[in-house]
């Protein structure tokens, strides 16, 4: 496979399937290289430089300005580009300070009884059958954000669909029908934040959505929308962590009978299913100036795709890259990016991990898949859309 095939085969469903060995062919191509009008980046030296670079930049709204004038008439686009998601300094720095106040070490900690308990709940209510997606790797993670966000039980089943087509938009190419969908969605969650938002200012609790609207430095929009991508950040993508790591495990019973053994081991199994298979795989910038990466010169303007799923496996970063092997030292993959915009909620999506998979071993040493998995026929978001278990 030359490289320009294998770039391509990224964007059809059976290269998408398993994208790994065309990262392989980019990769000994080039750390970096220009193709169909941008940059490519497959290592992982150059993809912790670029995310870290001053000089490079994130698609902003004034970008969308340029070239889609009417970007915020499409609200599921609007509410990602006006995230801090999507925001350049100063105006990231301020955002970002003010959720990283409420968004804290702390509250993240004190969650990891109230996910357990979720766990537990989830374990035992599961049918001998189940799609494993739908019963766990799903309700788990919107149940968390939820309860962080003061978003009542009741209201979180509502959001599943909502989110599912809203982060179609993350996409690199999408339908028009997508993107229809996407406003839709889009437009109802902006309406369920804006009643959520007046009832904690009339009535203060101890959740996020209270926090960050007594929080001045935001504007109205501001909170709006960084109140929608904390729900939507942390929802698809952590499903995927857990969709993923589960199906590593079921097919490695060894690894199972291990982390059932001994579930100290759990953050060390959480950032190798992390480096092996990121539930994101891609990310991008802009140069905001003439940088060199890699020894090659990129000039001011141009766009940059980092191949996150690509670094994690780079050979000069890692031995025996597509071994997977919790016992690595010194793991630390790109999954959750880096710089400026490294993930907010990274320490939330690893004790989810941490907590759900020695639970589930534990509870369901039969746990066993039960039929073909069906993947989520999508390029940036990785990840599984059913998953069929039987619980032995
Ligand atoms: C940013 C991955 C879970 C909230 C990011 C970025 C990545 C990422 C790669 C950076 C994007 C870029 O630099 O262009 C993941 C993965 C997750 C996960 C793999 C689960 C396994 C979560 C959770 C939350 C969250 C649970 C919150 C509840 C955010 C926010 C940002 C972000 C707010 C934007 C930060 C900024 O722009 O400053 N995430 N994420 N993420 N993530 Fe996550």
């Amino acid at each position: 496979m030359d490289y320009q095939s294998a770039l391509a085969s990224l964007f059809l469903p059976e290269g998408r399937n398993d994208p790994y060995p065309a990262y392989d062919v980019l990769r000994a191509h080039a750390p970096v290289f220009a193709a169909d009008g941008r940059w490519w980046v497959t290592s992982h030296t150059v993809t912790n430089q670029v995310l870290r670079h001053p000089s490079m930049r994130i698609l902003d709204a004034a970008d969308y300005d340029t070239f889609w004038p009417d970007w915020r008439q499409n609200r599921g686009v609007a509410s990602f580009v006006l995230s801090m998601l999507q925001t350049n300094p100063p105006d990231h720095s301020r955002v970002r300070r003010a959720a990283a106040a409420t968004f804290t070490a702390r509250r993240v900690a004190a969650m990891r009884d109230v996910i357990a308990a979720l766990c537990e709940e989830l374990i035992t209510s599961m049918p001998a059958k189940a799609d494993f997606i739908g019963a766990f790797a799903y309700p788990l993670p919107i149940s968390v954000i939820c309860a962080l966000l003061g978003v009542p039980a009741a209201d979180r089943p509502w959001f599943r669909e909502r989110v599912a087509d809203l982060t179609v938009v993350l996409e690199p190419i999408s339908t028009e029908r997508e993107m229809r969908l996407a406003d839709v969605a889009g437009r109802a969650v902006e309406d369920y934040f804006v009643g959520l938002i007046a009832e904690r200012r009339r009535t203060p609790q101890e959740d996020l959505t209270s926090a960050l609207a007594a929080n001045g430095d935001l504007t109205a929009e501001e909170l709006l929308a960084n109140l929608i991508l904390l729900l939507i950040a942390g929802f698809e993508t952590t499903t995927n962590l857990l969709g993923t790591g589960v199906k590593m495990l079921m097919d490695r019973p060894e690894h199972a009978a291990r982390l059932r053994a001994d579930p100290g081991l759990a953050p060390a199994y959480v950032e190798e299913i992390l480096r092996y298979d990121s539930p994101v795989q891609m990310t991008s910038r802009l140069a905001a100036e003439p940088v060199e990466f890699g020894g090659v010169r990129i000039a001011a303007g141009e766009s940059i795709n980092m191949l996150l799923g690509a670094a994690n496996r780079d050979p000069e970063r890692y031995a025996d890259p597509h071994r997977f092997d919790p016992d690595r030292e010194n793991v630390a993959p790109v999954s959750f990016g880096g710089g400026a915009h490294y993930c907010l909620g990274a320490p939330l999506a690893r004790l989810e991990a941490q907590v759900a998979l020695p639970m589930l071993v534990t509870m369901l040493p039969a746990l066993a898949q039960d039929g073909p998995e069906v993947r989520r026929d999508r390029l940036v978001l990785r990840g599984y859309s059913a998953l069929p278990v039987t619980i032995g």
